[in-house]
């Protein structure tokens, strides 16, 4: 993102009554790196990117989805792109999450972003063909005692307490669609020694809301807690260093794909990063002087310039193609950022 008027204001309009719960709320045991996930998360970028991808690859192709977490994103876009010419692998790098995937029960609550995909809920227009894809792949299931522990216990009581006609639904992957979601052990980081499983090109890379947990990416922590990371980065070289791999590895026409939080987007200076490229944090149209959070630390140095966009950009070797809208936690506003890059070779 860069961090001038022109990323424009968006309108948006929220969801109703939105309760603190995030999606499935559960942190990775060893690293506590956030797993959260949900089933759609993002719709605009996830259609547009199997629009893309069916458009560009009517033959068929090879789609990763890495940092799959619990699965939920595999499975949403497996309904996306039903036809089995695309052969989509989900991979993550932590095992809590992976236990999961692999398990394939869910839920879905009430009053939260995939909640239309409840039997009883009423969807709109936009979202009917969702819950009837998802129905093609997903059967409603009863839990096992295993499966009252897929969320995190604190935030689960938290919204049934405070929601009087709280609805949970558990689901499974229908047996015979299991062999479906391919699940794998799996670093971003080795993207370029990825093998192609079968002879259709590689299509399309998706590393959504998680570029933040290997760069250290923590800016929403910092607003809220005032934690400034120990560790530093040097964000520009390990960005560079990816997109290089990416490059590298996706065919001619192929996509990547990464997340509407803001963290994919607005980075936190490092120890590296020369005060020409950065700016203040009061400077920028986050700044919200109202808020308390905001206030307490407005020197906070930012890359003027996503160093992502700038590595994507650099030499012409990608373009956006598809965008959503983000915001910072405490902040408010909306931008409108690039989620969806087309490779040009
Ligand atoms: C916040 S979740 C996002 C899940 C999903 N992509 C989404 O947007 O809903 C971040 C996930 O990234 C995974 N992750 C972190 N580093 C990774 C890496 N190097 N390669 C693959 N996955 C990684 C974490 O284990 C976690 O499951």
């Amino acid at each position: 993102m860069q961090i001038t008027p022109q990323y424009r204001k968006t309108q948006h309009t929220p969801k109703i009554n939105q309760p603190a719960f995030k999606g499935l709320m559960r942190l990775d045991p060893k690293t506590y790196a956030p797993l959260d996930s949900w089933f759609f998360r993002d719709y605009n970028t996830l259609k547009a990117a199997a629009d893309e991808i069916k458009y560009t690859f009517p033959q068929g192709a090879e789609v990763l989805d890495y940092a799959c977490s619990n699965g939920e994103e595999t499975i949403s876009l497996k309904s996306l792109l039903p036809d089995e010419k695309y052969k989509i692998i989900g991979y993550d790098t932590s095992e809590s999450a992976l236990k999961l995937a692999r398990r394939g029960v869910y839920t879905v609550f009430s009053h939260w972003h995939d909640s239309f995909l409840l039997p009883e809920a009423y969807p709109n227009r936009a979202e009917q063909p969702l819950k009837t894809g998802f129905y093609r792949i997903m059967e409603e299931t009863l839990p096992e005692p295993q499966d009252r522990l897929i969320n995190n216990k604190k935030s689960y009581f938290n919204l049934k307490n405070r929601l009087p006609g709280f609805i949970e639904s558990f689901f499974r992957i229908t047996p015979d669609k299991k062999d479906e979601i391919d699940i794998r052990r799996g670093s971003i980081g080795n993207l370029d020694k990825y093998r192609s499983q079968t002879s259709k090109p590689l299509g399309a890379v998706f590393f959504r809301n998680a570029l933040y947990q290997i760069c250290g990416n923590d800016l929403n922590e910092t607003l809220e807690q005032r934690k400034i990371s120990r560790f530093s980065y040097d964000k520009k070289a390990i960005i560079e260093d990816f997109v290089d791999k990416l490059y590298s590895r996706l065919d001619r026409g192929g996509i990547f794909v990464i997340g509407d939080h803001i963290k994919d987007h607005l980075f936190l200076a490092d120890k590296m990063t020369p005060d020409e490229e950065t700016i203040y944090f009061k400077d920028t149209p986050f700044f919200n002087r109202l808020d308390d959070r905001h206030k307490k630390v407005p020197f906070i140095r930012l890359f003027k310039e996503s160093p992502l966009k700038t590595a994507l950009e650099k030499g012409n070797r990608f373009t956006p193609v598809g965008y959503s809208t983000t915001h910072l936690v405490a902040g408010g506003k909306k931008m409108t950022v690039p989620t969806i890059w087309k490779i040009l070779k």
